[in-house]
């Protein structure tokens, strides 16, 4: 690779735990990652894609115990399931290390040591919760106890289920260790701390310097402006991790020599690879572009404390951390109890990963919005464009040029329309490169709609039975391969194997983009294999149905404790279940997400009960013009249908209708209070007309 316009580029994807397996969140992260770094590569550019598992900490270590193995073994055992995994979604890394390695802990050291003696580390005592029996410092997430303010139990020591107060662990009434089920002690240790403050100048250019989006560089300023804090990089002994090198019995906090992971990922690489060298991509000086991606949960220590380690040492920074949102399943948080915590092996036990890839690329943008995987829409999706779209233009066509010898036409019948493909090219490049997958595929499926109207509209398999047009039937065939050719080349980062059996088919050595200019003329060609069936969505719902299975199986084992929760699995207060099982709700939503929201005032003209429901009403509501809606509400345990019939009351028009048992309930009518016979309608002031919006 001798080009002068190649870039060198270093990727990296945050580095999974190694105490759990790779779900369908984790997913999204890694083919974005991968089809970015295919697209380089496919431009003729040296890039070069590295992770690792995060194998440090707490957690780990106590799985290991749980399950009777040693840490090293645990951690083997994730990394080869952990490869096993991606391989098969084809995430095509140059490296997959683990930070527990010899390099990761020599460059640790020798960042820790190099910020030490430029006076960024501070020690001092600190005082935490100590499960005495166990003989360990708990984090948070491994005490529970009693609300101080209500009572009830069973709660996490940040925030109360039950009534929402927020407090410290220290605060909790009858507090006991998750691990042990001991009561906490307080216990003082002495601590060592990272002076981000140190880094506010730093990193209030940087943070501006085009490194971020602008969504995330915005909250970073609020933290920026409100004050840095040091950072505790130290935890005491047992922890499984690497001992801090002048501070015996102390551990570096997981989270410092992650990141320093990326580095020593690389480094393992460099040693094994003669084209690349590990100063050229990290030193100060460095010419190198370094990408992290990254989930929008994890920004601060990307944003703040990592390029803060990094210029501390004396390496480059990243050229840009770019942040995605978390993916949801059917509209709603993954989450175990609902059963959608999908695990990759789940999926592929039931479906073909180019699907999920396609998926994500055709509906992720460059931004940190959430990613709602919708299996309808999934299944709709894959089948509309990739089956029928897609492939069919090659299957259509194939058969014709085989019957003909093989070979396609030497000259092309269709010269302009091939141009107009291999220009578009340039657009789809741009977006590839600002990671505007949607928009890059929304193209190339405009152009695979030309593709087919020209197939259809030339017919070759009516042309075929009549008599001397065999040429011509030869030549709309060629052109409708080339075009297929074309966007091959452009859809190959998001549908690799796909790309490869399209090379077997096609006789090429590869779709690399600038290849596309060349059009294939009097080119033989192989025979058409079928390249993708249709998928089924009863595969899709088996993938639901499994993962449902292990959940409860899971939840029983851990019963009645869970010793480690997933930090996505964050407990947060949370409304109790409704009576259709719904009980989704945002920590945050934007202004626009609020402003999507059609509320109306509704006059109730007749309110019964229904048979069979413990807690409905069955509501009609007038909103208006003539326009009356059907609501099934939970507030029987309230109201007495008597009561309700010609109150005014404010509704949710907007809401998507929804099957309920009972019916379709189209929207939703606004009540406050805490359930029982405490539920308040909201009842608007006399004056207020059916129909009228709520501002
Ligand atoms: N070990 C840390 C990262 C260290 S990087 C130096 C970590 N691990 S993780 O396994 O929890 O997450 C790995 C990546 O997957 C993170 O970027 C995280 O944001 C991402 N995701 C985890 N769950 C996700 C979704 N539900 N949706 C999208 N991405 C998600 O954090
Ligand atoms: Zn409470």
């Amino acid at each position: 690779m001798t080009d002068t316009n190649a870039r060198k580029i270093l990727v990296t994807s945050a580095l999974p735990y190694a105490n759990g397996s790779i779900h369908l969140g984790h997913m999204l992260e890694y083919i974005q990652t991968d089809i970015w770094v295919r697209f380089q590569k496919s431009r003729g550019h040296m890039c070069t894609y590295v992770c690792a598992d995060d194998a440090h900490g707490t957690a780990i270590m106590l799985r290991a115990e749980k399950e009777g193995i040693t840490p090293e073994q645990l951690i083997n055992n994730m990394k080869a399931e952990h490869e096993r995994d991606f391989d098969e979604f084809q995430i095509e890394f140059d490296n997959f290390y683990s930070t527990h390695s010899d390099e990761n802990r020599e460059l640790a050291a020798q960042i820790y040591l190099a910020c030490r003696d430029k006076g960024h580390i501070a020690t001092r005592k600190i005082k935490q919760l100590y499960d005495p029996k166990k003989e360990l410092f708990l984090a948070d997430r491994y005490v529970k106890g009693e609300c101080p303010k209500c009572g009830t139990g069973d709660q996490y020591g940040d925030n109360c289920e039950s009534c929402g107060a927020t407090y410290t662990p220290a605060e909790l009434k009858n507090p006991f260790s998750t691990i042990s089920g001991a009561t906490p002690i307080e216990k003082e240790s002495e601590h060592y701390f990272f002076k981000l403050p140190d880094f506010e100048a730093f990193l209030k250019e940087w943070t501006r310097s085009g490194t971020l989006q602008d969504e995330v560089a915005n909250k970073l300023a609020e933290w920026l402006d409100s004050g840095l804090q040091e950072w505790d990089i130290s935890r005491d002994a047992p922890y499984f991790g690497f001992e801090i090198p002048d501070a015996p019995g102390k551990y570096f906090y997981v989270w410092l020599d992650a990141p320093i992971g990326y580095m020593a990922s690389f480094k393992n690489l460099c040693d094994r690879r003669d084209d690349l060298n590990f100063d050229d991509y990290w030193a100060k000086d460095s010419d190198a572009e370094l990408y992290h991606f990254i989930g929008k949960d994890i920004v601060n220590f990307h944003a703040l404390f990592w390029p803060s380690m990094l210029s501390a040492a004396e390496y480059r920074t990243p050229t840009a951390v770019n942040a995605h949102g978390f993916v949801t399943v059917n509209g709603a948080k993954m989450s175990k109890s609902r059963g959608t915590f999908i695990k990759a092996r789940s999926y592929l036990n039931h479906v073909n990963p180019t699907y999920l890839r396609y998926y994500f690329a055709a509906k992720l943008g460059s931004g940190i919005d959430d990613f709602d995987l919708n299996f309808e829409d999934f299944t709709q999706r894959v089948n509309t464009d990739l089956v029928n779209k897609l492939v069919n233009i090659a299957s259509r066509t194939a058969n014709f040029v085989k019957k003909a010898g093989g070979q396609l036409s030497s000259d092309c019948a269709e010269p302009q329309m091939l141009q107009d493909f291999i220009d578009r090219g340039d657009v789809i490049a741009e977006h590839y490169e600002k990671r505007e997958y949607s928009r890059a595929i929304r193209e190339i499926m405009a152009l695979a709609d030309r593709a087919n109207e020209y197939i259809q509209e030339k017919a070759p398999w009516a042309m075929n039975k009549e008599e001397g047009r065999e040429q011509e039937v030869l030549d709309v065939c060629s052109v409708a391969l080339n075009l297929f050719r074309q966007l091959m080349t452009y859809l190959a980062p998001v549908l690799p194997e796909l790309a490869k059996k399209t090379c077997q088919f096609l006789n090429l050595e590869s779709l690399n983009w600038d290849e596309r200019q060349q059009l294939l003329l009097g080119h033989s060609i192989n025979k058409f294999k079928p390249m993708l069936a249709r998928i089924e969505l009863e595969k899709v719902e088996a993938i639901l149905a499994d993962t449902r299975a292990e959940q409860e199986k899971e939840a029983k084992l851990n019963q009645p404790k869970d010793a480690a929760p997933a930090k996505t699995e964050k407990k947060s207060s949370k409304p109790a279940k409704r009576e259709d099982g719904s009980e989704a709700i945002a920590d945050e939503i934007q202004f626009d997400d609020f402003a999507k929201v059609d509320l109306r005032i509704a006059r109730i003209v007749e309110a019964q009960h229904v048979e069979g429901a413990d807690k409905l009403l069955q509501l009609t509501l007038d909103i208006g013009n003539g326009e009356t809606r059907n609501v099934f509400s939970g507030i029987k345990s309230a109201y007495q249908p008597e009561d309700l019939t010609g109150k005014l009351t404010v509704m949710v028009a907007n809401l998507a209708p929804r099957k309920m048992k009972f019916g379709l309930s189209e929207g939703m009518v606004l009540a406050a209070g805490p359930g029982g016979s405490d539920i308040w309608l909201l009842e608007p002031h006399d004056g207020a007309q059916p129909g009228m919006r709520v501002m």
